[in-house]
Parts: C-alpha cells; sequence; structure tokens
C-alpha cells in the first residue's frame, strides 16, 4: 500500500478531531495503560502509581506502550484527574480497587477560599515532562488530559467515589456562590495545566467529566455548561475532547459548551447521537467496555455495529464509552484495533474519491 505523506496514518486521529477524512477511523482507548497491561501489573509490582505519575520516564513509558502493543492512533499521558489537586493544597490518597480519597472534603467557604493557584511548570513539571518524552518518541499524538471541574468537584466534596453524589448536590444547591467560586478557581486552573500539557507537546486535550451525567439538564446548564464554555474558550489553538458517562440527555448541551468533540458512552445509539448533534460534529465511542469480555465473535459484532451506526461520516474517533476494565484481555484490545482499522480503510478511500 502506498503512503500519502500528508494523510499519513499518524494523523487520523487529528484529522477526525477535525471531522475531515482519514486513512482510517481512528482507534485509541481511555485506560488503555493500566492493569490490563502485563507490564503494567509487573511495573505496579514496585512502584505505586503516584510514584509512576512522577517520574517522567516511567510515565512516557507507560504513555508509550499500548501505542507499541496494540498499535492505537493516539496515545494519552499517563496521570490521573487527580495529579494537579495536590499543589492545590488537596492531599488525597488513590486507594486500589476503590480511587480517590480526599482526606478533608470540601464543604465550606473558608476551604474554597484556601485552595492555592496551580503554576504547572513548578508545581507538576514531571507531568510536562512526561509529555514532552512521550510526544518525542511517538508518530502518533499524545493526548492530554485534566478532570473537569464537575467530576474534580464530585471527589472534593464527596471526599472519595459515590454513588448518588449527594452531597455535591447539596453543597451545589445550598451553597450556590461558594460552589461556583470552587469551580471557577477549578475552571482556571485546569484551563492553565491543560495549556501548559499542549505547549509540551499534547497535540489533543480530553476533559474527563465522568460523573457530570448524574445531573438532570437544568442543573447542568445552570451550575456547569458556563464554566465548560470557559474552559473550551481558553483552548481554541488545540483540538478538545469531552468526556462523560451517563450523559445521553446532555449531549447537545455538552455540544454547546465548545468542545470539538463529544464523547459517547454505550448507552446512547451512535447513529442517533451524531443526527442530534449534526453530521459535522465530530464524536468519540461507543463500545460498552465489559463487551471486551465476551467471546471475539461478539466484540466484531459489537465494533462493526458501532462502525455501522457512524456509516461513511468522517469526524468519528473509536473508542470504549468508559476506560478499559482491568479484566480485559489485550489480546482482545489488539484484534479490536485491527478490525476497526481494516473495516474502514476501504470505506473511507472510496467516500475520499467521491468526494
Ligand atoms: O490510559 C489512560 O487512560 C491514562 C491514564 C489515566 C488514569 N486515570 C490512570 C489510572 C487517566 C486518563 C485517568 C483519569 C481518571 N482518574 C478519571 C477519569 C476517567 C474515568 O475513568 O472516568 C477518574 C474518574 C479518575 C480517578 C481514579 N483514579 C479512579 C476512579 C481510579 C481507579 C481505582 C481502581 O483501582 O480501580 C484511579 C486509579 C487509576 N488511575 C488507575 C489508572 C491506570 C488504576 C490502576 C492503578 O491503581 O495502578
Amino acid at each position: 500500500m502506498v503512503k500519502n505523506p500528508v494523510r499519513s496514518e499518524g494523523d487520523a486521529f487529528l484529522r477526525a478531531c477535525r471531522g475531515e477524512p482519514a486513512a482510517h477511523t481512528p482507534v485509541w482507548f481511555m485506560r488503555q495503560a493500566g492493569r490490563s497491561q502485563p507490564s503494567y501489573r509487573r511495573l505496579r509490582e514496585t512502584h505505586t502509581l503516584m510514584e509512576i505519575v512522577r517520574d517522567p520516564r516511567l510515565a512516557a513509558g507507560v504513555t508509550v506502550s499500548p501505542v507499541e502493543d496494540l498499535g492505537v492512533d493516539a496515545a494519552i499521558l499517563f496521570s490521573d484527574i487527580m495529579v494537579p489537586l495536590e499543589p492545590m493544597g488537596v492531599a488525597f490518597e488513590i486507594r486500589e480497587g476503590v480511587g480517590p480519597i480526599v482526606a478533608d472534603p470540601i464543604r465550606t467557604a473558608a476551604q474554597v477560599a484556601r485552595l492555592v493557584e496551580l503554576d504547572p511548570a513548578r508545581d507538576v513539571p514531571y507531568v510536562l515532562e512526561a509529555v514532552e518524552r512521550a510526544a518525542a518518541s511517538l508518530a502518533v499524538p499524545v493526548i492530554g488530559f485534566a478532570g473537569a471541574p464537575f467530576t474534580l468537584a464530585c471527589y472534593l466534596v464527596e471526599g472519595g467515589p459515590s454513588r448518588g453524589y449527594i452531597e455535591v448536590k447539596r453543597f451545589m444547591w445550598s451553597q450556590p456562590d461558594v460552589f461556583r467560586a470552587l469551580m471557577e478557581h477549578l475552571t482556571r486552573n485546569m484551563q492553565a495545566y491543560l495549556a501548559a500539557q499542549a505547549a509540551a507537546g499534547a497535540r489533543a486535550l480530553q476533559v474527563f467529566d465522568s460523573w457530570v451525567g448524574a445531573l438532570a439538564p437544568d442543573d447542568y446548564e445552570a451550575h456547569v455548561a458556563p464554566h465548560m464554555a470557559r474552559l473550551f474558550a481558553g483552548l481554541r489553538h488545540v483540538p478538545t475532547l469531552a468526556f462523560g458517562v451517563g450523559t445521553s440527555g446532555l449531549i447537545e448541551a455538552i455540544a454547546r459548551t465548545g468542545p470539538a468533540v463529544v464523547g459517547l458512552d454505550w448507552r446512547v445509539d451512535l447513529a442517533v447521537a451524531r443526527d442530534r448533534l449534526g453530521a459535522d460534529r465530530p464524536v468519540q465511542g461507543n463500545l460498552d467496555p465489559a463487551v471486551l469480555l465476551a467471546p471475539w465473535a461478539r466484540v466484531a459484532e459489537a465494533a462493526r455495529g458501532v462502525l455501522a451506526r457512524n456509516g461513511a461520516r468522517p469526524g468519528h474517533i473509536f473508542n470504549l464509552g468508559h476506560g478499559v476494565l482491568p479484566e480485559t484481555d489485550p489480546a482482545q484490545l489488539q484484534r479490536l484495533v485491527a478490525l476497526v482499522h481494516e473495516e474502514t480503510r476501504a470505506a473511507t478511500h472510496e467516500g475520499e474519491q467521491t468526494s
């Protein structure tokens, strides 16, 4: 196969972020670096998650390895959404199998006022160096990321993972001005953090609003959307991706906040979502991560279903609706990447010839 130097395989992801046709549908996975990988599990026998994150060589190595192991079209920085909170004055630990636990949950105006401003170069130089190192050794783009203000606020106010998010909702409704101050602090600082990652070599930026699907549409509009709009408006020089779970009722509102790409989880039909958003809005998703635990024939069928729902529309980044489950066999991920590439190569070439 002759490679087109302009449309090289390395830029399929960025082309899709811009809504342009690509040589194949790009694919990467959230949590592609993690416990599904034997090499990561071996590294975790001798290092904690935070030790890996704070060592740029190790973090860059973990960032790069899924590109080599799986053949994905993008790498995501190996870090965690909680990392920039520590220099802001928030003590936390990440408990295995549970998630982040915040020592002193935020419930008062005084606690919000005590939050420190993040200076990325001074406070998290290891993150920026990990981005630089990974970008230097990869032909595919490195995606930088941050937690979205609401999802970070969930951890800060709840103090840890939550089922109903009732404490953050109680806080949002009973102290709306203090909640707004918290969201403003997080928005301003995550914008600086994301811009620093882009300056270090991240070619796209994903904002993880994992728990925003807990909100009613009116609450999303009133308490979250204005902050997201400000966040994305400050990051216009790099493609941005908005990610959330359980957001079927929010995708139009999320799109209006201005990300280049809207993430979809598996609870929404991708064809319906693309119709709702307009065909020119790029989307990312949306295979159920649990499907990868099924026999390969079911994985292939489900993946073909996602591709068929997209049809030949450009601007589709294939991904899971949430992160890779630790129980996933990496061989299934590898076959999935190959299937997405093979099944979309011919279709997009045809599309290009007729357009
Ligand atoms: O490959 C990648 O996706 C990049 C690395 C990455 C991690 N966390 C590493 C990690 C990314 C993008 C994140 C973001 C993150 N962290 C989110 C948003 C995405 C999502 O999953 O919704 C959230 C909510 C967190 C908070 C967090 N950190 C959780 C819920 C957990 C899981 C706890 C567990 O043990 O299951 C973590 C820990 C964490 N962050 C792991 C990894 C690979 C688990 C593995 C480990 O402990 O080594």
